[in-house]
């Protein structure tokens, strides 16, 4: 028995979100109407999402001693998300997306990465996370520590799958500089536009073309089409309930979870699919990336 189910590793924001008057212009001023705070990052929102439906969880990362560091190690507690693997430095402040959204609904961020880049395996509690039946890698944007992320599929059993999100900061090294965990992951989930990115190709020669890289497992975000999904052998397009969302944020994060749930207990593509779609479905109707992931229990209506 293996301690996880399944592991994150990948950076861990608090996104703080102000809704503006306007974005202001340089040397200009603006107000601020309202503003939200929450936990996020990509792996982590995955990493939530498969503990909400009932799976032993950890995580990997870096926060620092402040307020957002410990607003981010209490959202992974509330969850049952372990939190052991994960590094808290006196020094450094904590990761911190800002976004600005004006009236019309227009977004501009500012990311503070923090001590997100600075990850060194060496302050890593190893033995303690890489006991699990999953790790799940999603981007960093410095070097540092996506070295450190290189350097973990050493160490990591054979017995170990790999999951990958690359996202659009990894989408943008290009898939040889992302060969190193390409040729480990045996599943990968881009969603179209970084595909598109990595391989230069539409979703399904896309998607072949990583299946040729070695990745055993590709499953593609559609969006609102939903998904596309394949081993190289079979293939399917599995659509998304029609809707109106309110919120999109972290319905690609949302879905891995659904996904990634499907994969753990063996189900087939089509199901793993149909599983990513419902729990973005849940998601994109609540404000925030983590309100609407949904339990174990909501899946018996699947
Ligand atoms: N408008 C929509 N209607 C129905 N389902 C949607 C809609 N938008 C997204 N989804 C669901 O969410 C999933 C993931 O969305 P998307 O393809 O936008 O991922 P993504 O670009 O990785 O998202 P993110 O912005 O969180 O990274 C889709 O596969 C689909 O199941
Ligand atoms: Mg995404």
């Amino acid at each position: 028995m293996t301690k996880f189910d399944a592991v994150g590793f990948g950076a861990l924001n608090v996104d703080k979100l102000f809704s503006v008057d306007r974005i202001a212009e340089r040397g200009g001023e603006s107000f601020v109407t309202y503003s939200t705070e929450s936990c996020g990052g990509s792996a982590a929102n995955t990493i939530v999402g498969l503990a909400r439906l009932g799976l032993k969880t950890g995580f990997i990362g870096k926060v620092a001693d402040d307020r957002e560091g410990n607003l981010l190690l209490q959202g992974f507690r509330s969850e049952n998300v372990d939190t052991e693997g994960i590094a808290v430095t006196k020094t450094g402040r904590s990761g911190v997306v800002m976004g600005f959204v004006d009236q019309q609904g227009e977004r501009t961020l500012y990311v503070d990465a923090g001590v997100n880049d600075e990850i060194d395996l060496s302050e890593i509690k190893l033995n303690h996370v890489l006991d699990t039946r999953l790790l799940h890698i999603t981007s960093f944007a410095g070097d540092r520590s996506f070295e450190s992320q290189v350097g973990i599929l050493e160490k990591v059993s054979t017995q170990t799958r790999i999951s990958f999100d690359p996202g659009m900061l990894y989408a943008r090294k290009g898939l040889a500089a992302l060969r190193p965990i390409v040729q480990r992951a045996f599943v990968m989930l881009p969603n179209q536009a970084e595909l598109r990115l990595l391989t230069g190709k539409e979703y399904k020669e896309g998607a072949e073309a990583l299946v040729d890289a070695g990745v055993k497992i590709v499953g593609v975000k559609l969006g609102e089409k939903g998904c596309y999904v394949t081993d190289g052998e079979e293939n399917t397009l599995v659509a998304a309930a029609r809707m109106k969302p309110l919120d999109t944020t972290g319905a690609g994060d949302a879905w891995n979870a659904g996904f990634l749930y499907g994969f753990l207990q063996g189900k087939n593509l089509e199901q793993c699919g149909m599983l990513g779609n419902f729990a973005a479905s849940r998601c994109i109707v609540k404000m925030g990336a983590r309100t609407g992931l949904p339990l174990e229990s909501e899946l018996k209506q699947l």
